[in-house]
């Protein structure tokens, strides 16, 4: 049963070393990118301040993948983002996707603060669509920074 925990001082190092295929690679950040993302958030206009959250998904104790929520309970629209979700080239297509997934909208769910949350990706990943629809995910029609923005409501 694979786990998930936040990225610290003692396991950064093993999840920067974590690579999507080379195919993959303009799909998501880096995990070295995001995690120094996560340690300052991001204003953004009209929106206000997200503070983002890093995790590792671990399989037996060995990293497999990496993913990062968002949150802003200020902003009216959505107050979850989910900014990151990738699974190491070497364990994709095993379910790790699906459960970062699914362990992120629990967490959302739990908290009533969240009544929806937001995702973006790249209109040519259908990996990533079809993940994502699956969840209930529905497309806006809105084109945020080259990338499809899809909300799903949580209550
Ligand atoms: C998208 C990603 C996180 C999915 O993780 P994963 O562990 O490989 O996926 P899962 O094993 O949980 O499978 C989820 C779905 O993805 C699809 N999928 C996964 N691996 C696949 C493969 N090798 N070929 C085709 N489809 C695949 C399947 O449709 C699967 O759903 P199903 O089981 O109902 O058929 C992973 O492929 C990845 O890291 N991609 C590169 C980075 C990226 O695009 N991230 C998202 C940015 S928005």
């Amino acid at each position: 049963m694979p786990e998930i925990r936040p990225v610290s001082k003692e396991n950064w190092r093993e999840l920067i070393a974590l690579k999507v295929r080379e195919d993959q690679k303009h799909f998501v950040a880096t995990n070295l990118y995001s995690i120094a993302e996560a340690q300052f958030g991001e204003d953004i206009p009209d929106e206000g301040y997200w503070a983002m959250e890093p995790y590792g998904i671990y399989e037996e104790d060995k990293p497999v993948g990496f993913l990062m929520m968002s949150y802003n309970y200020s902003f009216s629209r959505f107050q979850g983002f989910i900014l990151r979700l990738m699974v190491d080239e070497k364990r994709q297509g095993k379910g790790y996707g699906k459960f970062g997934m699914e362990w992120m909208l629990e967490k959302y769910r739990s908290d009533p603060r969240i009544t929806a949350v937001a995702i973006s990706y790249e209109p040519e990943n259908e990996t990533a669509r079809k993940l994502y629809a699956s969840y209930g995910f529905v497309e806006t029609g809105e084109i945020v920074d080259g990338e499809a923005l899809a909300l799903l409501n949580l209550r």
